[in-house]
């Protein structure tokens, strides 16, 4: 039997990262090349360079095929997954316009403003499923305009982070549905491009990239992208899907009823839904699924995983060895409830359920008796009270949730765990593999490879449950108390955040 195998590669915010999969699903190889952190030259903004994007790809996927040993002509296929929401501006050359406004960046409310004036806010969801939030792409490219008009005259093309670094190796302009669904661009419900936003915010149609289901091929590596690379000329490419999208079909969130809670640096719930299930008021993201005729419904909490990382980063000025695995030894020493202790984790304002880009980060509950394993424990526990109000907003909206998978970092570690089942109170289930992303970037390109005849097919194929963890009844309930009160500290803060972000 000849040994076919597919890429997945995924254009992160810390990194890229490549992995090979075989006809099973196994992954033969994987590798991650680092980015250099994001920008952040004033409070709240957020900017990358697109080149560095193509330059860590072009090494992880090298090495990856290296490392392997395989033959290019042996990889069927490759699939791109990728942070959302970035802009790369293009000029009429193709060259980049200046460094992109990635997910995280939050500069852009007055065009959030701008666009529900011009729109109103019920509209802009009725065209888009969801409301003009600073997060998304149409919102960044406004911002362009109104700021930066001498960039803005020579502006041709918009492509998100992934497209972006699929363009310079197959030298098509393309996105998938579900990648698109975070431009305030696309209209969801129809899978299809929104003339009507477009014209309201004033963007020629030109400068969009064509759209694709997430496993149809859309392009072929060319010979400049092989030499990049170390792939075959020729090869099929697919167009993929936004890293939350991809990451689920990794993890085998494909239909109505399973759901992913996922801790990287943003934190995200995840539910695939038959139909697009909206909240009123836009505060889950409602967005095309990478599984055709599927949609999905997800809340985010922006520092997820980046609260623990600014923790450690914080206490390790005072102790430079200091580890994710010390402080969560000493957290594992502190009772559920973390002593009273709580944390907000807005370090980078909050989307669901708040959608205010002024929210600020709290720690609250402190007394003198308080160590540093119960400020640990409290941003842990922080962390999973906020992705407790995503599955708070889901019950309001009758999302099924029948079994809960974790992923991310908040998966790998035993205390996040055991804290997020009982925080959610209810089981959750660990993935045997979970490579994120990447991988599901894999089955997806496996999928125009034939290896599998549909994403469901490829999910059912290569996902298993590792290990099932239940909720411990006690902690259950004092984090459920503990949660009650998380949710009175935005509402008792936010004229605070309000009258603190006019006056800086
Ligand atoms: C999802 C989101 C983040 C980024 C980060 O809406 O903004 O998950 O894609 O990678």
């Amino acid at each position: 039997m000849t040994m076919d195998y597919v890429l997945g590669v995924d254009v992160g915010t810390g990194g890229t990262r490549a992995v090979l999969v075989d006809r099973s699903g196994g992954i033969v190889r994987s590798t991650t090349c680092e980015h250099v952190p994001f920008a952040s030259p004033k409070i709240g903004w957020a900017e990358q360079d697109p080149h560095d994007w193509h330059k860590a790809a072009g090494s992880a996927i090298q090495q990856a095929i290296s490392n392997a040993r395989i033959s290019a002509p042996n990889i069927k296929s490759a699939g791109f997954a990728g942070q959302m929401h970035g802009a790369v501006l293009l000029d009429d050359q193709d060259e980049v316009l200046r460094p992109s406004l990635i997910w995280c960046d939050l500069r852009t409310q007055p065009q959030c403003d701008w666009l529900n004036t011009k729109l109103g806010e019920s509209k802009i969801i009725d065209l888009t499923c969801n409301p003009a939030l600073t997060n998304f792409t149409l919102t960044k490219l406004l911002w362009v305009r109104d700021n930066e008009p001498e960039i803005w005259k020579r502006f041709r093309h918009v492509l998100l982070p992934k497209d972006y670094v699929r363009f310079r190796l197959t030298g098509e302009y393309a996105i998938d549905v579900a990648d698109a669904s975070g431009t305030l661009m696309l209209d969801v419900t129809h899978r299809r491009w929104s003339e009507e936003m477009m014209s309201a915010a004033g963007l020629p149609m030109s400068c969009l990239p064509k759209l694709y289901e997430s496993p149809e091929v859309c392009g072929r590596i060319t010979g400049i992208g092989a030499a990049h690379t170390g792939l075959n000329e020729g090869t099929p490419v697919v167009a993929g899907a936004g890293d939350q999208a991809g990451g689920a079909v990794g993890m085998g969130i494909v239909r109505a009823g399973a759901v992913s809670a996922t801790i990287g640096t943003s934190g995200v719930v995840f539910a695939a839904t038959d139909t697009p299930a909206m909240d009123k008021k836009g505060r889950v993201h409602t967005f095309c699924h990478a599984v055709p005729g599927r949609w999905h419904v997800m809340g985010v909490t922006q520092a997820a995983g980046l609260s623990f990382r600014w923790l450690r980063d914080l206490l390790r000025a005072s102790s430079s060895a200091l580890s994710y695995d010390d402080l969560t030894r000493e957290a594992s020493a502190v009772p559920a409830g973390s002593g009273g202790v709580l944390w907000a984790p807005y370090l980078m304002g909050e989307r669901t359920p708040h959608l205010d880009p002024n929210a600020r980060g709290t720690l609250t509950g402190l007394a003198a008796s308080h160590t540093r394993g119960h400020i640990t424990r409290a941003v842990l526990e922080g962390v999973a009270f906020s992705l407790k109000d995503t599955f708070s907003l889901f019950e309001e909206m009758h999302v099924p949730v029948t079994n809960i998978r974790l992923g991310g970092g908040g998966a790998r570690s035993d205390l996040w765990r055991q804290i997020q089942a009982d925080v959610y109170a209810h089981e959750v289930e660990i993935l045997q593999a979970e490579e994120g992303a990447a991988y599901g970037a894999a089955l997806l390109a496996g999928v125009a490879a034939k290896f599998w005849n549909s994403v469901e097919e490829a999910c059912d194929a290569v996902v298993q449950v590792q290990q099932r963890v239940k909720p411990e009844p006690h902690s259950s309930n004092v984090l459920g108390k503990q949660y009650q009160n998380y949710r009175q500290l935005y509402p008792a803060l936010k004229p605070l955040f309000q009258s603190m972000s006019s006056g800086s």
